[in-house]
């Protein structure tokens, strides 16, 4: 039995989670509930990102103190995580004690293992609010083009970079005054003497290709030393041995994973260096998008290193979503929440059944296509699965007393040919689901679902119910709509990683509690439920006003 440690990447708490945000999410929870279903020893552990200079600058907006804003944003998350399905072992924040603390014995032990260094820079000051400014708070015009309202870090009209001090007339975006430069002293973490480290750590498959070969253009390029301070006023932790000072928000943030499962292992009497010593021989797996791999590459494993803890086993990197092939937007609407998708489409299964046939192990984008996602789901989950027990389940009920024939008394050709198919799938599907190949693992188990919907179609149950003879026990009607509930059953334990909501309405079905083992597939099931209605149809209007309602002007 493998012991896993898994991460989703911590979303900051000054926004809602929206859909790109849930590709993340529904991608590793799926994952995660696979690797559980495999009986492997798994804890699936998030938290929010507090802290930063964005957060200060909302709560000041909301006339709140930070820590109130960040609180009501956790409770926010996680009911929104809890709708998508998404179920972490703990949902934790960064802004806690356990974070704290680790943050200041990790730093400590950088500067004991001479890993910290700090220098004066020059910096851009607003005056009038009395605070360093942050790239993304000025702005000014191109240094190449001249294009106005440019950020302090790139140019979106022309492309071009550079640093903030290079652009023209530059101004704040707090107060719109002209900033001054002032020096300050900050605290870097010396990653210029990390590749060596890096370059051994990378060698183990750790990694995508796509990513490692992005590694490679950073190693090319040079590795800089990494800025880890802020001066006050910030939202973080103050550095211990700097008054004044506080850490970055990215030097905590990734903390926060150990942070959280270490509340996490105080709660459940689990040990917190069996996962986290430098000779733990747990694996440790971040699943992350493809905007933060700089982090979680290269600070991440370089700080663990350095402070003497163990490393990431894997970085699992994924692309953007796109809505309707573009990027998501505000003004069409297609930035969208993910309370507004459950307010308007209301069940989780349908995002996350069509996630799963786009996913995959690459750090390709994705697209979110309305019209497909409607299509697909009310034709695949609607019109094929769940058409397997509304058309076999009311003839069992009836005639037979809501009783299945016993495996063993199955004697046609083709019935048994049909369960074997379902049930040699088990390895295929265990292969695609371990690399992540969830879009080719759903095809798989379409084409399984297709092979049932075929067998109904030619055996024609409807038209054996009428005749009379059929209906003594060991008829073929009690044989073929066995068959097709025993397949559904099986179906849907491949596919409860995948809709995990809709498969425990399944398991009820069968008088079970749920689907959690995929060695369920092996026993016999012999009686079900009155079957209830599963699933409703995704219609065109839910997605109109969906749509309607998150669009801005
Ligand atoms: N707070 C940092 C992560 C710190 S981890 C120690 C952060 N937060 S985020 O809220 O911006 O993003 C959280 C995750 O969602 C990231 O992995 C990010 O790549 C992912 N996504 C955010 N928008 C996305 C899309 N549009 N599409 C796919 N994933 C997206 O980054
Ligand atoms: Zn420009």
């Amino acid at each position: 039995m493998r012991k896993l440690l898994v991460t989703s990447a911590l979303p900051y708490a000054n926004g809602s989670i929206h859909l790109g945000h849930l590709v993340e999410y529904i991608q590793t929870d799926i994952w995660v509930r696979f690797q559980k279903m495999s009986g492997n020893e798994t804890y699936y552990i998030c938290a929010d990102d507090t802290h930063g200079t964005p957060i200060m600058l909302k709560a000041e907006e909301e006339n709140i103190s930070p820590d109130d804003l960040v609180n009501k944003v956790h409770d926010e998350h996680a009911n929104d995580f809890k709708e998508f399905n998404v179920n972490f072992d703990h949902f934790y924040s960064t802004n806690s004690p356990e974070n704290k603390k680790l943050s200041e014995s990790i730093y400590n032990t950088l500067k004991e293992n001479n890993k910290i260094s700090s220098k004066e820079i020059d910096q851009f000051y607003d005056e009038s609010k009395a605070m360093f400014l942050p790239d993304r708070f000025i702005k000014g015009s191109c240094p190449k083009c001249e294009a106005e309202d440019q950020y302090g870090d790139s140019c979106e009209k022309c492309g071009a970079t550079y640093s903030p001090t290079e652009l023209k007339n530059p101004y704040s975006v707090l107060s719109g005054t002209e900033p001054i430069r002032k020096k300050t002293l900050h605290y870097f973490f010396k990653l210029s003497e990390c590749e060596e480290f890096l370059k051994e750590w990378i060698k183990n498959e750790t990694l995508q290709p796509e990513a490692e070969n992005k590694l490679k253009e950073w190693f090319d390029m040079g590795l800089q030393d990494w800025d880890i301070s802020r001066d006050a006023p910030y939202f973080g932790f103050e550095i211990p041995d700097a008054p004044g000072k506080y850490f970055y928000v990215w030097l905590d943030a990734p903390i926060g994973y150990m942070a959280s499962f270490k509340k996490f292992a105080q709660m459940n009497n689990l040990s917190f260096d069996e996962f986290w010593s430098k000779d733990s021989t747990a694996e440790l797996i971040h699943f992350i998008g493809k905007d933060i791999l700089y982090f979680h590459a290269l600070f991440w494993p370089a700080t663990l290193n350095y402070a003497n803890y163990r490393t990431p086993s894997k970085i699992f990197t994924h692309g953007f979503l796109t809505v309707n092939g573009e990027k998501m937007s505000k003004s069409r609407g297609t930035f969208i929440t993910a309370r507004s998708y459950l307010d308007h489409i209301k069940d989780p299964n349908f995002l996350r059944y069509y996630y799963a046939t786009k996913l995959n192990s690459s750090m390709e984008d994705l697209d979110l296509n309305l019209d497909d996602f409607v299509a697909k789901n009310n034709s695949d989950l609607i019109g094929k699965f769940i058409n397997i027990p509304s058309r076999t389940s009311g003839f069992v009920s009836k005639f037979f007393n809501f009783e299945l024939m016993p495996l063993a008394s199955i004697k046609s050709k083709d019935a048994l040919a049909l369960l074997e198919k379902i049930k040699e799938s088990k390895k295929i599907i265990e292969t695609y689901y371990e690399a992540r190949e969830f879009s080719k693992l759903v095809k798989v188990i379409m084409q399984l679902v297709e092979n049932v919907n075929e067998y109904i179609s030619k055996t024609e149950p409807w038209k054996l119910s009428k005749d009379e003879v059929q209906l003594k026990s060991n008829s073929s009607l009690h044989e073929i709509c066995s068959v097709c509930l025993k397949s559904f059953r099986m179906i849907s334990i491949f596919l409860s990683p995948i809709i995990p909501s809709l498969s425990e309405k399944i398991a009820m079905f069968y008088g079970e509690a749920s689907f959690n083992s995929f060695a369920l597939i092996e026993g016999d099931i012999l009686k079900i439920e009155p079957y209830k209605h599963l699933l409703k149809r995704i219609e065109q209007e839910s997605i109109d006003l969906m749509l309607s309602s998150n669009k801005e002007s």
